[in-house]
């Protein structure tokens, strides 16, 4: 799914770039639940995609007037302040030039975006975790109209967000039933949006990114893969090929995970701690029984937009045995006083 994730964003990307007119660009929505890989996939593509248009033009900005100074940046990369106004949108997306925008109001702002979009020669904007914005605040849907404008910037918008259709961000939107792509409308009267409000049509394409399935050969075939790239790289003294990839392994990590390369992540990644603290230098299936996912530990997530991803259900067992997480690290003690404990 990444795959082909990739595949749309690569193509979009380049065709956006080489594109001449100066018509509005065609944008891209990258959507999925939590931790399924959104910005790993969509920020390996932009850079990769990056990497050859600075070579193609030998890392000159080919718009770049001569004698000026020629600071080329082909992809610009921001995340959505989690209570985004047009303001702090604008001042994260100069943030990323590394621009001066103290004391400016938001024309002036609106204005040095532009500026600096143009001058660095950007191709792509990516603006990740866009579902922060609630839509329902007239400071979400400024800030909203406002990105629609930037593609008239010749950049092409990509948009990163957890559910995006339930998120109200297609609100009106409609569906072109010959091509699958969004047709996004343009609001009257909004007030960060003169420069958005014209009578351009946007249009995005929406890719998904989901979770492992585990339900066809081909399925599990993918997951294998996976793990296989993983187990490559884990460094246990006692690790062995097909570890993670032969027996009931394959099928307890997808049980476990949900197929949610995050969770799996998290999973393996305390497992290989545990395996090391206490000497087993391998992964098993008894070891990663005791070790506890834990959601709580992922950085810069915001829990109301959807991106902590809910855990799957724990098997009976540990479900009824509710381990603290980690217990292999924990020192036994003396052993408990016989009805002192109530659980
Ligand atoms: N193809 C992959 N192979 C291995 N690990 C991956 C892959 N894609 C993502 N990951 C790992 O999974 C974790 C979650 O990925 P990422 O942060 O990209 O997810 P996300 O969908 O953007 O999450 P959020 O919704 O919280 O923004 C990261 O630690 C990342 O390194
Ligand atoms: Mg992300």
């Amino acid at each position: 799914m990444s795959r082909a994730v990739a595949r749309v964003m690569r193509s979009r990307l380049r065709t956006g770039a080489l594109k001449h007119r100066p018509t509005t660009r065609r944008g891209l929505i990258v959507n999925g639940g939590g931790c399924q890989g959104k910005t790993e996939t969509a920020c390996e593509v932009a850079a990769a995609f990056e990497q050859s248009w600075l070579e193609l033009h030998e890392h000159l900005n080919p718009d770049a007037v001569e004698g000026a100074r020629d600071l080329h940046i082909p992809v610009v990369y921001v995340q959505t302040p989690v209570t985004a106004k047009p303001k702090s949108t604008c001042k994260a997306v100069l943030d990323f030039y590394g621009a001066d925008h103290n004391g400016m109001d938001l024309p002036a702002l609106i204005r040095a975006v532009r500026r600096h979009v143009h001058a660095h020669g950007t191709r792509a904007i990516l603006l990740d975790d866009i579902t922060r914005l609630k839509l329902h605040r007239r400071d979400d849907q400024d800030v909203f109209d406002l990105l629609k404008g930037f593609m008239d910037m010749s950049a092409t918008l990509v948009l990163i967000g957890v559910d995006v259709p339930g998120s109200g961000l297609l609100r009106g939107a409609v569906e072109d039933p010959s091509t699958g792509e969004w047709i996004m409308p343009s609001r009257p009267g909004g007030q960060a949006s003169q420069g958005a409000e014209t009578q351009h049509q946007r249009r995005f394409t929406m890719v998904h990114l989901g979770p492992f399935p585990y339900d066809t050969p081909d399925d599990m075939a993918a997951f294998l893969r996976h793990l296989k790239g993983i187990e490559d790289h884990i460094r246990l003294f006692d690790a062995f090929p097909g570890m993670l990839t032969t027996g009931d392994m394959p099928e307890y990590l997808h049980d476990r995970t949900a197929g949610v390369v995050g969770l799996l992540e998290c999973l393996i990644e305390d497992a290989v701690e545990a395996a090391t603290e206490t000497g087993l230098e391998k992964l098993t299936i008894e070891l990663l029984e005791q070790v506890e996912i834990s959601v709580e530990r992922l950085p810069g997530r915001d829990a109301t937009a959807g991106e902590v991803p809910a855990l799957p259900k724990q098997s009976p067992t540990r479900a009824k045995s509710s381990r603290p997480r980690n217990r292999v690290f924990d020192d036994q003690g003396p052993p408990p006083v016989t009805g002192t404990h109530a659980r």
